[in-house]
C-alpha cells in the first residue's frame, strides 16, 4: 500500500475514534500562533501549583518588562484561567517572578542559572528563594526575560510540564532579522498577502496596529530586527520629513524588542542628495552619510542599521565608480559605527546580462566571485546577506558556497518565507525541511567541520556578529500571509533562527497545536501535510535540481520552462533534444563546483556521487541517464509530476477529514486553497511533461505524457460566441488552445455526453485572470447545475501557465444524450476562458 493511503486510513481511525471538539469559535487566523487556546481541565490541574502572586523586579517603568508581564499574564489566564495578585515587591509567598539577573542578585547572589546566558538568553526555574517555592523568568537583559515570558506562555499553551523546570535557552546567533519588500505606494514587492502595513500612498502608516501586533508575533519567537521597506529601495525614505514617522514605528516595535531598520538606496546622495556623485570613496559621500544617520539616530536612538542591495538587477552600485562593495558598505559603516547600527550589504550581486551562448558563463559563481576576494575587507559592523543558494530562493539548490568562503567577515543567510517561486501562498509549501537541510550542510570551511549554521552564527571562524534574515512580506490580509497555512514557514523560520537544531517535526508539531489545536488528530493532520509539502511541490514543479521551471521573466509563478533559457538572466537549465541539466563541473563545466571547499566539491564534480535531487543542477545528462533510483532522467520528470500531483489532491482528502474540528473560517480558506493548488499542479505536471515529451520524444512508459484520453477540449465543442485561441507557451494549455469570450452578453460552449455509464462530475479547466471576475455557469440536459465567479487573485494577466485553474461541479448523474453546456460572462481582462472539461465516474469503468 503506497504511504499517503496508509496516512489517510490512519487519520480515518484516529477520526472515528476521537471526539469532535464541542465548540469551535470562528477565527480569522490573525492571532496566528498566539492565539493562547484554553486547556482542557485535567491539563490545566497540571499548573495548579503555580504561585498565587506575581512580581515584577526593576523599572516600573520598562517597557519591555511591561510587555513580558503583559504577555504572560495574558497567556496564563487565557489558557488555564488563572490570575495572579500582582505585588510591587516580593514578599514572603511563593511567586512568579521576573526580572533581569542583575536585579534578582541584588536580593540573592547565590542565584545564578546552570549555565551561561548570552544576549537575549533566559532562564526559567523553579527556585527556593527566600525561603519560599518561586517561579521565575530571568535574564541578563529585558529582551531576554520578554522572550522568556513568552516562551514559558507558549510552554502552557501547549500543555508542556512546568514541575521542576530549570531551563536555559540561548538563542544561536545574535542577529534575527525579518525584511520586507514593502514599497512607499503601500504595494509589495513579491507580497501575496494584500498591501503593506507600513506604507500607503509615499506615506508611513506608523499608527497602524498592525504593526504592534506584527512586532508582538516577532518578539514572541525572538526575532530582533524589522527592515520594513524593499531593498529595491526608494531613496525618499530618509528625508528628513519622515524621520518623525519613522520613529513613531521604531517606538511600536521597540516594545517588544524589534528594532527598526531600513533599505537605503546606494544613490541617495545624487539621486535625492543633492550632490553630484554618490562614489563612496568621494569624502563628500561619506559626510552626507554621516549626516544622515546622525539626524535618524537623532530621532531614533536605537535604529538598528540599513539594508544595501546594490550592482543587482538594475540598482546602482560602486561599480558605476570602479569601486568595490567593500569600499560602498564601508562608508555607510563608519557613519553607523558610533551609533552601534550595522550595514547588511547583500551578496546577491550578478550581472543579469550574461551571455548564455558562453557555456562557461554562470550567474551561480557571481556572489563568491565579487565577495571572497573582499574578505577581510569589511568594517566589523559589516555584514553580508547572503541567499542560501547561488541563484535565487529557487525550489531547490545546493548551498551558497560563499556561505563557507567569508572567514574575516560577518555574515547572514538570507532565507524567504514569502513563497515568491514556491507557490505564493495559493500553494502549500513548508519550508522547514528544505532550510534544515541547508542550515546543516556541511561546507567543510579550511578543513574542519562546519556546519551552515554555525557559520552565519559566527561560531566557525569566531565573528561578533552574525545569523539569520528572512524576507517575509506580511499584509493587510487578516491572516497575514494569505494561506492560512503559511504563517507555518514565518514560525519555523523565526524557531530555527533561534534554535537551528530543532526538527522541522517538532517545529510543524509545535505550530499545528498553537494555531489550530493540541488535539492528537488535528496536529497529525496538520504535521504530515506540512512535512510532506516541499517535496510535493518540488515534484510538480522542477525536480532533480533543475529548479523551480516557471516563468522567471514574468510572475514566477505558473510554469513557463523557455522562460529561463537563451536569455541574461542565468536561471539556465540548458534543456534540448538530447539531454538537460547545467555542466558547472571544473573539468568540463562553467567550473561552480570548485567554489566549494574540496570534500564539497568532490561530490558535486562527480556524476555518480552527486545526489539525484541536485542532478541536473551541476551536470548536463541524456534524458536516459540512469538515476541512482535505477529509473531514467526522463521516466523521474514523468513519474515525479504524475505523483507530486496526485499527492495533492491527496492534501485535499486530509484536511477534509478536519471538517467541524476547526472553526469553519480557517477549515473552508485552507480547504479552498488546497482545493486550488490540486488543480494547478495538475496545470504543472502536464505543461512540464508535454514539454519534455515533445522536446525529446521519448514516451512516458506507463503512456501519461501528451495523452489525455478523457478529456474534451473546449475548441472540440459546439461554440456559441467562444472563439479559439492558441496559448503561448503551448504546453501550458491542453492541445496547444484554448476558448475565449469577447462578447459582453456572454458566450457558450455545447457537447453531447455519449458515455455508456453515467458519470457523477464534471470538471472544468478554465482560466482566471487577475483583472475581472468573470461568470461562469454549467447546464445538464438544460438544468443549471453549478456556477461560480472567478476571483482567486492570481498573480495572472492572460491565458496560461498562471491563470488556468479547476473547478469541480457537485456530484450529479450525467446520461448518455444529456447535453452539456458551459455559459461564460467576461468581465475586464477576463474573458471567461475554457481549456477543457474532463468527467468523473463513481463506478469503475
Ligand atoms: C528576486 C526577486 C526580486 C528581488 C530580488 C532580490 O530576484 O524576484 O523581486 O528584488 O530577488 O532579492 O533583490
Amino acid at each position: 500500500m503506497c504511504k499517503r493511503f496508509v496516512l489517510a486510513t490512519i487519520l480515518a481511525a484516529l477520526s472515528a475514534a476521537l471526539f469532535p471538539f464541542a465548540s469551535v469559535r470562528s477565527e480569522t487566523g490573525a492571532e496566528a500562533w498566539l492565539r493562547y487556546a484554553r486547556l482542557d481541565e485535567k491539563t490545566s490541574r497540571e499548573y495548579n501549583r503555580l504561585p498565587a502572586t506575581f512580581v515584577r523586579l526593576g523599572n516600573p517603568n520598562s517597557i519591555l518588562l511591561r510587555s513580558a508581564q503583559s504577555e504572560l499574564l495574558r497567556g496564563i489566564q487565557a489558557t488555564i484561567g488563572r490570575t495572579f495578585r500582582i505585588e510591587p515587591r516580593i514578599s514572603p509567598e511563593p511567586a512568579l517572578i521576573i526580572g533581569t539577573l542583575d536585579l534578582f542578585h541584588e536580593i540573592d547572589p547565590a542565584i545564578n542559572p546552570p549555565s551561561a546566558l548570552v544576549a537575549d538568553g533566559f532562564w526559567i526555574a523553579q527556585i527556593r528563594f527566600r525561603e519560599q517555592n518561586c517561579l521565575i523568568i530571568t535574564s541578563q537583559s529585558e529582551r531576554g526575560v520578554l522572550y522568556g515570558a513568552f516562551t514559558l506562555a507558549r510552554k502552557i499553551a501547549l500543555g508542556e510540564s512546568i514541575a521542576n523546570i530549570s531551563e536555559v535557552q540561548n538563542p544561536s546567533a545574535p542577529i534575527r532579522w525579518v525584511d520586507q519588500w514593502d514599497n512607499l505606494d503601500g504595494s509589495i514587492e513579491r507580497g501575496y498577502a494584500g498591501r503593506s502595513i507600513f506604507f500607503e500612498s509615499g506615506k508611513i502608516l506608523a499608527s497602524n496596529p498592525r504593526i504592534a501586533a506584527y512586532a508582538r508575533l516577532l518578539a514572541s519567537v525572538g526575532i530582533n530586527g524589522c527592515n520594513i521597506n524593499n531593498v529595491n529601495a526608494n531613496p525618499h525614505l530618509l528625508d528628513e520629513e519622515n524621520l518623525p514617522q519613522l520613529a513613531i514605528v521604531a517606538n511600536t516595535l521597540r516594545q517588544w524588542g524589534v528594532q527598526l531598520s531600513i533599505s537605503v538606496n546606494l544613490s541617495g546622495p545624487k539621486t535625492t542628495g543633492g550632490l553630484e556623485t554618490f562614489d563612496p570613496l568621494d569624502p563628500k559621500v561619506a559626510e552626507w552619510w554621516r549626516k544622515k544617520v546622525d539626524a535618524l539616530y537623532a530621532a531614533i536612538p536605537d535604529f538598528g542599521g540599513f539594508v544595501v542591495k546594490a550592482d543587482s538587477e538594475g540598482q546602482l552600485g560602486p561599480s558605476f565608480y570602479g569601486r568595490t562593495p567593500a569600499d560602498a558598505a564601508n562608508v555607510i559603516a563608519h557613519a553607523l559605527k558610533p551609533h552601534n547600527g550595522v550595514v547588511f550589504y547583500r551578496a546577491f550581486v550578478y550581472n543579469h546580462h550574461l551571455d548564455w551562448r558562453d557555456p562557461k558563463n554562470d550567474r551561480a559563481k557571481a556572489a563568491y566571485e565579487n565577495f571572497r576576494p573582499l574578505d577581510g575587507k569589511f568594517e566589523d559592523n559589516v555584514i553580508i546577506q547572503i541567499k542560501h543558494g547561488p541563484i535565487d530562493f529557487q525550489v531547490r539548490e545546493p548551498v551558497s558556497p560563499l556561505l563557507g568562503a567569508l572567514q574575516n567577515t560577518n555574515e547572514a543567510i538570507e532565507l524567504q518565507v514569502t513563497q515568491e517561486y514556491t507557490g505564493q501562498q495559493h500553494h502549500l509549501c513548508f519550508l522547514i525541511p528544505m532550510w534544515k537541510e541547508v542550515l546543516d550542510f556541511d561546507l567543510h570551511s579550511n578543513g574542519a567541520t562546519s556546519p551552515v549554521k554555525d557559520l552565519i552564527a559566527g561560531k566557525t571562524f569566531h565573528r561578533p556578529i552574525g545569523g539569520f534574515v528572512a524576507v517575509v512580506n506580511v499584509g493587510s490580509d487578516e491572516n497575514w500571509l494569505g494561506h492560512p497555512l503559511a504563517m507555518s514557514n514565518l514560525y519555523g523560520y523565526a524557531r530555527l533562527a533561534w534554535n537551528p537544531n530543532l526538527t522541522a517535526r517538532e517545529i510543524s508539531n509545535e505550530w499545528a497545536a498553537l494555531t489550530f489545536s493540541r488535539d492528537p488528530k488535528i496536529r497529525l493532520t496538520v504535521t504530515s501535510t506540512l512535512l510532506a509539502s516541499w517535496n510535493t511541490y518540488e515534484s510538480y514543479t522542477g525536480p532533480l535540481g533543475m529548479q523551480t521551471l516557471t516563468d522567471i521573466l514574468g510572475s514566477h509563478y505558473g510554469p513557463g520552462i523557455e522562460s529561463s533559457e537563451e536569455n541574461g538572466w542565468g536561471q539556465w537549465h540548458r534543456a534540448d533534444a538530447k539531454g538537460v541539466g547545467m555542466d558547472r563541473t571544473v573539468a568540463t563545466g562553467t567550473g561552480y563546483v570548485g567554489q566549494y571547499s574540496p570534500p564539497v566539491a568532490k561530490i558535486y564534480e562527480s556524476l555518480e556521487t552527486t545526489p539525484d535531487q541536485l542532478l541536473l543542477f551541476f551536470h548536463h545528462v541524456p534524458y536516459h541517464y540512469v538515476l541512482h533510483s535505477g529509473k531514467t532522467v526522463i521516466q523521474h520528470i514523468y513519474d515525479s509530476h504524475y505523483e507530486g500531483a496526485a499527492q495533492a489532491d491527496e492534501y485535499v482528502r486530509f484536511w477534509q477529514t478536519l471538517k467541524g474540528e476547526i472553526d469553519d473560517e480557517r477549515y473552508n480558506a485552507a480547504l479552498a486553497r488546497l482545493e486550488y493548488q490540486s488543480g494547478h499542479a495538475v496545470v504543472w505536471r502536464d505543461a512540464i511533461c508535454e514539454y519534455f515529451f515533445k522536446l525529446s520524444g521519448i514516451a512516458d512508459r506507463e503512456g501519461r505524457a501528451g495523452h489525455h484520453p478523457g478529456r474534451i477540449e473546449a475548441e472540440s465543442m459546439q461554440l456559441d460566441g467562444y472563439a479559439p485561441v492558441d496559448v503561448t507557451p503551448r504546453e501550458n494549455a491542453s492541445g496547444g488552445k484554448a476558448i475565449e469570450c469577447l462578447s459582453p452578453q456572454g458566450c457558450s460552449a455545447r457537447f453531447v455526453f455519449k458515455e455508456v455509464l453515467p458519470a457523477s462530475r464534471i470538471t472544468i479547466q478554465y482560466f482566471d485572470i487577475r483583472e475581472g471576475d468573470a461568470k461562469y455557469r454549467v447546464f445538464v440536459a438544460g438544468k443549471l447545475i453549478d456556477e461560480w465567479t472567478t476571483n482567486l487573485q492570481l498573480p495572472a494577466t492572460k491565458i496560461g501557465g498562471d491563470s488556468s485553474t479547476r473547478h469541480h461541479t457537485p456530484e450529479i448523474m450525467i446520461k448518455k444524450g444529456d447535453e452539456i453546456r458551459i455559459e461564460g460572462i467576461p468581465d475586464k481582462d477576463d474573458h471567461a476562458a475554457i481549456d477543457y472539461i474532463e468527467f468523473s465516474w463513481n463506478i469503475q469503468r
